[in-house]
């Protein structure tokens, strides 16, 4: 069934208090005071070095202690210019301004559907609703799914499609720095890289009036191999080895990068994908568009067998990004945050 309410029509009428069915039970809500702080901690990696041969071994050592510690860190200097990241963002927030019938056209409630818009994770079967309303799209090669995409708002094409081919690029030069980060090539599936899927993971987190009481998106880990996150304002949460969740800070102009379980697996365990979860704000709507990167649709994804020997020994099964789409369309993210398949 593929019908919902939007959180978008929910809010026009600017009701003081949220209907039942967004409430979380109180252990899973993201009681505020129990933050541990605003991590200043968090990794920011400067890629103009990408353009510094002699600055290269410094680069792979950043990024491969970023990615070994939690999977996650942010990245200035990545080359795409800012007017490209806030007219992707303007052009999600005119979609999500259109009246609810103008996208229902695109409700599904098919996982694998090129392109799909919905409300909280998966509103078939979470039974508790999250607080978001999303479009999903399929980007990579841009050429094949670009006429599938909205054609309205007017401009919506044009500028998330240019935001999808820098964030694609910029995908491919960090995968690179990341295998050498392993000791693999640089261009260590190269292939697969470049035919691996994106989906434009474009969201939407109206004001919320309670929210304490309810999340964006519960935690979860991406399955990719990497996902590149352009946000409006602060909302992003991380949880560390310690299971204790903080804020990400808010910089401006950066883009987050957070590993997924594909790279977990893929580095045998050596780096990890980083959980993550959506706050609401009382005041302001947040947009955020998650650039999600894996190796292609079918693609079986196991451990490296360079990275397997007899103090690593193999540690996870092989799965696909197509597998987990089947899982996830049986089995909610709410109840069941990870899908890494270990051995
Ligand atoms: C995501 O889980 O990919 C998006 C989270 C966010 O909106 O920050
Ligand atoms: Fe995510």
């Amino acid at each position: 069934d593929s019908s919902f309410t939007s959180v978008t029509s929910l809010t026009l009428k600017c009701p003081k208090k949220i209907p039942q069915q967004y409430v979380l039970p109180s252990f899973q809500r993201s009681n505020h005071s129990l933050l541990d702080h605003i991590s200043t901690e968090f990794p920011i990696i400067d890629l103009s070095m990408l353009n510094h041969p002699a600055h290269m071994p410094k680069l792979v050592n950043e990024v491969g202690a970023a990615c070994k510690k939690l999977g996650f860190f942010q990245v200035i200097n990545h080359g795409i210019p800012s007017w490209v990241m806030k007219d992707a963002i303007d052009s999600a927030e005119e979609l999500f301004r259109l009246p609810t019938d103008k996208k229902m056209c695109f409700a599904s409630a098919d996982v694998h559907a090129p392109v799909r818009y919905g409300t909280s994770m998966n509103h078939v079967i979470d039974k508790v609703l999250f607080w978001r309303d999303f479009i999903k799209h399929y980007a990579n090669p841009i050429s094949e799914w670009i006429h599938l995409w909205p054609s309205d708002p007017p401009s919506y094409r044009e500028k998330m499609g240019s935001y999808a081919k820098a964030a694609n690029t910029l995908q491919k030069q960090l995968m690179e720095v990341i295998m050498e980060s392993l000791g693999l090539n640089a261009d260590y599936l190269h292939d697969d890289i470049e035919e691996g899927s994106q989906v434009m993971d474009v969201n939407c987190y109206p004001a919320c009036p309670e929210p304490d009481l309810a999340l964006g998106m519960p935690p979860h880990t991406d399955y990719g191999t990497l996902t590149i996150l352009n946000q409006s304002q602060q909302g992003l949460q991380i949880m560390d080895q310690d299971k204790k969740w903080h804020a990400v800070p808010f910089v401006q102009g950066a883009l987050i990068v957070r590993l997924g379980d594909q790279f977990e697996v893929l580095s045998n365990g050596r780096y990890k994908s980083i959980r993550h979860r959506a706050i609401l704000d009382t005041h302001k709507q947040r947009l955020s568009i998650a650039s999600i990167h894996s190796m292609p649709m079918e693609k079986k994804v196991g451990p490296a067998p360079e990275l397997i020997d007899e103090q690593h020994p193999i540690a996870y099964k092989e799965g696909s990004f197509s597998g987990f789409l089947d899982h996830i369309s049986v089995k909610s993210v709410s109840e069941e945050d990870t899908y890494l398949d270990t051995l």
